[in-house]
C-alpha cells in the first residue's frame, strides 16, 4: 500500500479481512453498536469545556476496551486543525480553490496531517467539497468553488496529503449540501442525472483517490435525510463506487433513527442519540439486520487497522504545530490565492515613487480569518493586512491608517496620499456556518441556551458602509486599491469602475498580511484565478432562498448557467490578472498515451516572472442533448520567467465526454464532433479551440 493509501478503496487485504471476521465473531451486539457512535462529547463539551467547541479531539466511533481497540479521534477542519493548541491557520479553502494548485493543496494536507498527529487526532474533517451553487451559501469559504472537476482535484490532493500521515480523511458533506440556514430541514430534489453530473463527481474523484471516510450531510435528498439515504450511501457510494471505508454522520442530528444503520450510516457522531441502546433494541426486534451492523463494524475496523498499521513517514511532536515551515506554507498559499480582478497600471506599488500610503477600512486592521463555525481554528498569531504593509515598508514610506466612519476625514487623508488601500468585505458575522444553537438541539437538554451564529449571506454586494467608503475615497484619490475579503463572489457593479485596482484576498489565513504586502509591492505577482463566476447581477444566478424547506437543484449554475443563458459575467470563471502577461499559441494535436493529446505553447510576454493557470475545457456545442456548452476538464499551474515559453499538454479521455443517460441508468457518450478549448480563463479559452472526434482520444 502506498503511503497515501491511494489504493484503499480498490485493493482487498484477505488476511486483514479474516482477522476482522474473527474479531466480529467475538464481539457482542452491544460492543458492536458501541463502535457505531462517538462517545463522551456532550459530557466534556457541557462540563469541563464549558461549551467551548473544538478544544480537543473527540472520540468519534470504534473503540472496545476489552479488545484493546482505541476509538477514532476527530478534529476539524478545512483551514487548519482545530484544537486548544494554536495551529497553523491557512487561507480558507475557497482561497486555495483560487490557487488551482494541487501540489500546494497536497502540501497543505501534509501539514494538516502532521498537526493532527501531533494533537492525537486519527480522523480529519478537513476535506469539504460541497459545490458552490450560489454565492450566498454561508459555508462557501469551506469549499473550493463552483466546478465539480476543480473540487475533485483539490479535494483529492488535500485528502492524499492528510492520509500520507496515516490520518483517516473524511470527505464532507455527502451530499447536495449547498444551503446553510435550512440545512437541518431542507429537502434538495435533484434528478439522477443532476446528481451524477454536477453534485457527486467530485466525491467520486476523492473516493477514487483513496479517501477512507465520508461524512453524511444534514439535509435531505429526494425526501430522505442523507444519513438515511440508502440510495446515496449504499447504492451509489458503497456498491457502485466500491467505497470500502465508513460513513459517519455530521455532528448532532445527522441521523434520526436506527434505520440509518440499515441505509448505510456506519457511525453516529458525536454521541449515541439515535444509535446506542435504541439500535441494539432495533436489531433485537429484527428492524435492523445484523448484516448491516457487521458491515459497519467491518468497515470501521478495516479503515482503522489499515491506517494504524501503516508505517509512519516520520515522528510527530507538538513542536511541529505552527512551526515556521508550516506558517511559511500558509504565506505561500495566500500569495497564490489572491486574484487580481482589475489593475489600471497601479500595482505593484513602486516604493521609489510612492511615499505615502493611506489605508482605510476596519478589516485592514482585523485578523479576518473566516467564520466561527466548526472550521474556526486558532493560530498563535495572525498578520493583518495593515501589519503586513508596515512590516514590509521601508523607512522612507509612510503608512497611515484611518478606521473611522467620518468620510470627510477619510477623504482629506486620501487626497494627501500617493496611493490608497481599502479593505472591504465580510467577517464571520455576515457569512459562515450557521450554528443554530437551540434549533439543532431541539428537544435535547444539552442544547439549551446555545447562541445562533453565522449563516447564508443576505446580499451579494458589499455592505453599504464599504460602498460609501470606496466611492468617497476613490473620488478623492483614484490611485486606490480595493482588497476584497469574502468567501465567495461579491457583486461589484456599483463601484468596480472607481478604484484603479481590485484584489480578491479572501480570508487569507495567519500569514495573509505578509502575503498581501509582498503582492502589493511586487515581490510576487498575483496568480490566483476565480474558482467561480462573478455575475453582474444576482438575477443571473439560480434560485436561492436560505429559508426554503424544499428546492430543486438543476443541471446549470455558475458558468454553465450564464453561458446557457447567453449572459456575460462581470468576471468569468477562471479569471485573474497578473503583473506580467501571457500569450497562448500553436494549439495542436500530439501523440498522447493511447490517443491524442492537445498541446499549447504559453509564453510570458511581460518583463517579470509569474505563474499562469492554463485551463482546458471541452466544448459540447454540437451536442444533441441538453447539456452545458463547455466544461472544465483539466488545468495546470506553470511558472514562467520573463520571455520564457513552455508547452502544456492535456489528454482528454472518453470519461470527460460522458453524460448520464437517465433512461438507461448509465453513463453514455455522444458520437459528435467535440471542441477542445485552452486558455487563461473560461471565456478567453474561446480564442484557442480545436475540433476532435471520439475515435481520436483515449478510452
Ligand atoms: C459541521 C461539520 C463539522 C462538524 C464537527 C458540523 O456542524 O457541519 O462540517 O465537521 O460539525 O465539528
Amino acid at each position: 500500500m502506498s503511503s497515501m493509501h491511494s489504493d484503499f478503496n480498490t485493493k482487498t487485504n484477505p488476511e486483514l479481512e479474516s482477522e476482522i471476521t474473527e474479531i466480529i465473531a467475538d464481539l457482542s451486539l452491544e460492543e458492536k453498536v458501541w463502535m457505531m457512535s462517538g462517545h463522551g462529547f456532550f459530557k466534556v463539551f457541557l462540563g469541563e469545556d464549558n461549551r467551548q467547541f473544538g478544544r480537543r479531539t473527540y472520540a468519534a466511533g470504534s473503540g472496545c476496551e476489552r479488545l484493546d481497540i482505541p476509538p477514532l479521534y476527530f478534529t476539524d477542519g478545512p483551514r487548519g486543525v482545530r484544537h486548544i493548541i494554536p495551529t497553523t491557520s491557512f487561507p480558507v479553502s475557497m482561497a486555495r480553490g483560487a490557487s488551482w494548485d494541487t501540489d500546494l493543496e497536497r502540501r497543505i494536507g501534509n501539514v494538516i496531517g502532521i498537526e493532527e498527529r501531533a494533537v492525537g487526532a486519527t480522523l480529519s474533517g478537513a476535506v469539504c467539497v460541497n459545490l458552490l451553487r450560489h454565492p450566498a451559501w454561508g459555508r462557501a469559504q469551506e469549499t473550493y468553488g463552483e466546478d465539480p472537476y476543480l473540487l475533485g482535484e483539490l479535494g483529492a490532493a488535500l485528502s492524499e496529503g492528510i492520509q500520507e500521515h496515516n490520518v483517516i480523511s473524511t470527505v464532507k458533506h455527502f451530499a447536495l449540501n449547498s444551503i446553510e440556514n435550512s440545512r437541518f430541514k431542507v429537502n434538495v430534489k435533484a434528478t439522477e442525472r443532476v446528481m451524477r453530473e454536477v453534485y457527486l463527481p467530485h466525491f467520486k474523484r476523492i473516493v477514487d483517490s483513496g479517501c477512507a471516510s465520508v461524512m453524511s450531510a444534514y439535509n435531505k435528498v429526494n425526501g430522505d435525510y442523507c444519513g438515511h439515504s440508502k440510495h446515496l450511501l449504499r447504492d451509489i457510494l458503497k456498491d457502485e463506487w466500491g467505497f470500502k471505508g465508513f460513513v459517519h454522520s455530521d455532528w448532532v442530528k445527522g441521523a434520526y433513527g436506527p434505520d440509518a444503520a440499515e441505509a448505510g450510516l456506519d457511525i453516529e457522531n458525536p454521541d449515541p442519540i439515535f444509535f446506542g441502546e435504541t439500535l441494539v433494541n432495533a436489531v433485537n426486534k429484527g428492524d435492523v439486520s445484523m448484516e448491516s451492523i457487521d458491515d459497519a463494524v467491518r468497515r470501521i475496523l478495516r479503515t482503522q487497522m489499515t491506517f494504524d498499521r501503516a508505517e509512519d513517514p516520520r515522528v510527530y511532536s507538538k513542536a511541529d504545530v505552527a512551526c515556521e515551515l508550516h506558517t511559511s506554507l500558509a504565506r505561500e498559499a495566500a500569495e497564490k490565492s489572491f486574484v487580481l480582478l482589475k489593475n489600471d497600471d497601479l500595482l505593484p506599488l513602486d516604493k521609489s515613487r510612492v511615499k505615502k500610503i493611506a489605508c482605510f477600512g476596519k478589516l485592514m486592521d482585523t485578523a479576518n480569518l473566516g467564520d466561527k463555525g466548526s472550521s474556526c481554528n486558532t493560530p498563535p498569531y495572525a498578520v493583518t493586512l495593515l501589519e503586513g504593509l508596515k512590516n514590509h515598508a521601508s523607512d522612507t514610506l509612510e503608512i497611515e491608517f484611518y478606521d473611522g466612519d467620518d468620510l470627510d476625514e477619510a477623504k482629506a487623508l486620501a487626497s494627501s496620499a500617493d496611493a490608497c488601500i481599502i479593505a472591504a468585505g465580510y467577517t464571520w458575522e455576515h457569512e459562515g456556518e450557521y450554528i443554530p444553537g437551540n434549533e439543532a438541539m431541539e428537544g435535547l437538554e444539552e442544547g439549551k441556551n446555545m447562541m445562533s451564529r453565522g449563516g447564508d449571506r443576505s446580499d451579494l454586494r458589499l455592505l453599504e458602509t464599504d460602498r460609501e467608503m470606496i466611492s468617497a475615497i476613490c473620488a478623492a484619490n483614484s490611485h486606490t486599491v480595493v482588497a476584497v475579503m469574502a468567501g465567495s463572489a461579491v457583486i461589484m457593479e456599483d463601484w468596480k469602475a472607481d478604484p484603479e485596482a481590485i484584489l480578491m484576498v479572501w480570508y487569507p489565513g495567519m500569514e495573509g498580511g505578509s502575503a498581501f504586502a509582498r503582492t502589493i509591492f511586487g515581490d510576487v505577482t498575483p496568480s490566483g484565478k476565480l474558482p467561480f463566476t462573478i455575475p453582474e447581477s444576482a438575477d443571473d444566478l439560480p434560485y436561492f432562498d436560505a429559508s426554503v424547506l424544499e428546492i430543486e437543484y438543476g443541471l446549470y449554475h455558475g458558468y454553465t448557467l450564464l453561458s446557457k443563458s447567453g449572459v456575460e459575467p462581470a468576471f468569468p470563471f477562471g479569471f485573474g490578472l497578473s503583473y506580467t502577461s501571457f500569450a497562448f499559441s500553436n494549439l495542436r494535436k500530439a501523440k498522447g498515451q493511447d490517443g491524442c493529446a492537445f498541446e499549447i505553447d504559453v509564453t510570458n510576454t511581460g518583463d517579470r516572472a509569474g505563474d499562469e493557470v492554463v485551463q482546458c475545457y471541452v466544448g459540447f456545442e454540437n451536442s444533441e442533448i441538453d447539456r452545458p456548452g463547455f466544461l472544465l476538464r483539466g488545468f495546470k499551474r506553470i511558472h514562467l520567467e520573463a520571455g520564457e515559453t513552455k508547452t502544456v499538454s492535456f489528454e482528454i479521455t472518453s470519461d470527460d465526454l460522458m453524460y448520464y443517460d437517465e433512461a438507461h441508468g448509465e453513463w453514455a457518450i455522444e458520437d459528435i464532433p467535440y471542441l477542445v478549448r485552452i486558455g487563461s480563463d473560461s471565456l478567453a479559452s474561446r480564442q484557442n479551440t480545436m475540433p476532435f472526434h471520439l475515435n481520436e482520444i483515449r478510452d
